[in-house]
């Protein structure tokens, strides 16, 4: 697939749930191509969101829009169908969750779908290099996992040169994306370091103008 980069992908974990509908419509309408969905067990990460009905709802929505599927759950591969069958365009499984990853990432691929492999802040690069061939996307985690409106890890701006350096060196083309504490004020530096597809929760979602806000984000950005 072909994307003009970078991407704003808006994440509708800090969406108002009571007008998820809405808020989506939006983020769409300031530009806004990819919508991010943070699904959360309460075991890998300590706490819960949603599952395919909201994906499904967040597909009904925006039919148009490139439907992102981040998985901080336990035992990913038990929940890639679901979430296949709700509408998503791209499904992305923890490192830190997968003893099998390469299995885990071909099982993704076998429904047609883009896959993306996430680490943790804490997480070398080193330990995702045998599968970057296989990958559409590599995560960079900005923030430990689990909840929105924490603040951006300083030390992931090094992460993201170091892997545009590797994906240049191994002559690879997967995404690279950041997630967590993206705002007004570092977005422009994020994606200088070299993030092509940037993830904002909060920063969007709290907005009191959501498609104003994405407007602006996305000029920061480029
Ligand atoms: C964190 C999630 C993020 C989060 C980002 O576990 O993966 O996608 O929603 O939210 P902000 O932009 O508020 O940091
Ligand atoms: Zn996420």
């Amino acid at each position: 697939m072909n994307f003009e980069l970078p991407i704003l992908a808006p994440s509708i974990l800090a969406a108002d749930f009571s007008k998820l509908g809405a808020n989506i419509e939006d983020a769409v309408k300031g530009g806004a191509s990819w919508i991010h969905c943070d699904i959360m067990d309460g075991h890998f990460v300590p706490n819960i969101s949603f599952g395919p009905s909201v994906v499904k709802a967040a597909k009904k929505s925006a039919p148009e829009a490139f439907l992102d599927v981040h998985l901080m759950i336990e035992n990913p591969d038990d929940y890639v169908e679901g979430f296949v069958e709700a509408g998503a365009d791209l499904i992305s499984v923890h490192y830190e969750t997968c003893p099998h990853l390469h299995r885990s990432i071909q099982n993704i691929k076998k429904y047609g779908l883009m896959s993306g492999v996430v680490v943790n802040p804490a997480t070398s690069l080193h330990n995702i290099e045998p599968i970057l061939e296989e990958v559409d996307l590599v995560l960079i985690m900005s923030v430990n996992p689990g909840f929105g409106g924490q603040s951006f890890i300083e030390s992931s701006y090094e992460k993201l040169k170091q892997l545009a350096q590797l994906r240049e060196e191994k002559e690879l083309s997967f995404l690279i994306q950041v997630d967590g504490g993206v705002n007004l004020k570092n977005i422009q530096k994020v994606a200088d370091a070299g993030a092509d597809v940037l993830i904002a929760g909060s920063s969007v979602f709290s907005a009191d103008d959501i498609t104003a806000r994405v407007e602006e984000l996305t000029a920061k950005m480029s």
